[in-house]
C-alpha cells in the first residue's frame, strides 16, 4: 500500500466548498485503485482564524506543515480584511518559507468548455505556463519615503539572481522536453529591462545547451500576448518572471474558457519541502456558501498533485473523469452549465467507477 499524507487548507470563500469536494473525489479514486492510501488532515487557518486569534496561522504553521508529503489549498481573502495581510499571513509564506520556486499553470481547453477564441477547440491550445515564484517582482523589495508628502518616492524592485533564473530555466526546459512537442518559449521584456531581463536571455541561451532536443525560442511578454491569441497552437511550455507569468496566465484562462477550471502547482522541485496545490480562481465570495462553485479548478490541481507523488495512473484517470463529465455538459453556471459543486463532484466520482477511465 503507498500511503500519502496531506494537510488540506481550505481556508477562505468557496476554499473549504472545493478543497471539500476534492477530499471526496480523492477518497473515490482511493477505493478504485485500491493500492494507495491518501491520509488527509484538515487546518482551520486562514480568514475565521484571524478573526479569533489575530493572525492567519499559528507561529509554527510551517512546521506543523512540513511532514506532509504535500498541501491542497484552497483560497485566501475575505472581504473585511486587507488582502496583503490575508496573502502575506498565509499563502507567500508557505510558497516563500518551502522554497516552491516553480509554478506550474497547465492551460488547455477542456471538452464542452467554449473558448472566446475563432476557429480554435480542444487540442488547439495546450500549454503549460512555468512561473519564476521565488523572487523577480514578487521579491518584496522596496520602500515609501516622505510618505503623502509632494516628494514622496515609492520603489519596487525586481530582484533577479543567477540561482534563481537558472533553476526555474532549467525546470522548464525539463518540462518541455517531458512533453510531446519539446517545445519552450522563454518569455522576457529584454529589450526594455536590460539587466535582469537580459540575465535571463543568456542563462536560457546556456540551460538551452543542456536540452539539445528542446526547440526553444523567445518573446517579448507584449508580442506573447498578440501569439497566445491569434496563434495558440504555435504555443506548448511556457517560462516567464513572476510578473510577466502571472499576466500571461490570467490570459491563458481566459482563452481557455474560464479562470474557474485553472489550476496551478506550486513546486519544490528539489523536494526538500512539501508543495502546495491549488485552484487559482481565489475566494469569490460573492458566491461563498451558494454551493456553485466550480470545483474542477481544485481537481485538475489534484491531478497535478496525484502526478507529483507519483501517482501517474490515478492522475490520469482523475484528469479522463474530468474531461468525461465536462463533456457531458454538467458543469457549475460559470461556465454555462446548471449544476451546483456537488452534483460535478457526484458526477466525476461516478466517472472514476465508470469503466471508460
Ligand atoms: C495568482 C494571483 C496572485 C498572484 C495574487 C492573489 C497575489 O493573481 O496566483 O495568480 O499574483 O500571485
Ligand atoms: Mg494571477
Amino acid at each position: 500500500m503507498r500511503e500519502h499524507s496531506i494537510a488540506a487548507i481550505g481556508a477562505d470563500g468557496i476554499g473549504p466548498e472545493v478543497i471539500g469536494a476534492g477530499v471526496r473525489v480523492l477518497e473515490a479514486l482511493q477505493q478504485r485503485l485500491g493500492d494507495v492510501r491518501f491520509n488527509v488532515t484538515s487546518f482551520d487557518w486562514g480568514s475565521g482564524y484571524y478573526r479569533k486569534h489575530g493572525v492567519m496561522m499559528p507561529a509554527d504553521g510551517l512546521q506543523q506543515l512540513k511532514p506532509f508529503d504535500a498541501i491542497y489549498f484552497g483560497a485566501v481573502g475575505a472581504a473585511d480584511i486587507p488582502d496583503h495581510i490575508t496573502l502575506w499571513g498565509l499563502r507567500l509564506p508557505i510558497c516563500q518559507g518551502f522554497d516552491q520556486y516553480a509554478n506550474v499553470r497547465p492551460t488547455r481547453i477542456l471538452p464542452g468548455i467554449a473558448t472566446p477564441l475563432r476557429d480554435v477547440g480542444p487540442g488547439d491550445l495546450d500549454w503549460v505556463i512555468v512561473r519564476e515564484n521565488s523572487e523577480g517582482e514578487y521579491a518584496g523589495n522596496g520602500g515609501r519615503t516622505h510618505r503623502g508628502m509632494p516628494e514622496e518616492v515609492a520603489t519596487e524592485v525586481a530582484v533577479f539572481t543567477r540561482v534563481g533564473v537558472e533553476r526555474i530555466m532549467r525546470y522548464a526546459f525539463a518540462l518541455a522536453q517531458a512533453r510531446p512537442r519539446k517545445l519552450l518559449t522563454v518569455v522576457t521584456k529584454s529589450n526594455a529591462q536590460r539587466f535582469g531581463l537580459v540575465l535571463w536571455d543568456e542563462i536560457a541561451e546556456l540551460v538551452s545547451r543542456d536540452f539539445p532536443d528542446v526547440t526553444w525560442d523567445k518573446m517579448l511578454v507584449d508580442a506573447m500576448t498578440v501569439r497566445m491569441t491569434l496563434d495558440p497552437k504555435s504555443l506548448d511550455t511556457i517560462v516567464a518572471t513572476n510578473l510577466h507569468a502571472d499576466i500571461l496566465s490570467d490570459l491563458a484562462g481566459a482563452l481557455a474558457g474560464s479562470l474557474g477550471v485553472a489550476p496551478t502547482a506550486n513546486i519544490d522541485p528539489q523536494r526538500r519541502y512539501p508543495s502546495m496545490f491549488e485552484p487559482i480562481h481565489g475566494s469569490a465570495f460573492d458566491i461563498t456558501g451558494k454551493g456553485i462553485a466550480n470545483p474542477i479548478a481544485a481537481f485538475w490541481t489534484a491531478v497535478q498533485m496525484l502526478e507529483h507523488l507519483g501517482e501517474a495512473d490515478g492522475a490520469g484517470r482523475l484528469m479522463r473523469a474530468i474531461e468525461i463529465v465536462c463533456a457531458s455538459g454538467v458543469m457549475t453556471p460559470d461556465v454555462g452549465g446548471k449544476a451546483n459543486t456537488q452534483e460535478v463532484t457526484d458526477a466525476v466520482i461516478a466517472a472514476i467507477h465508470g469503466s471508460n477511465v
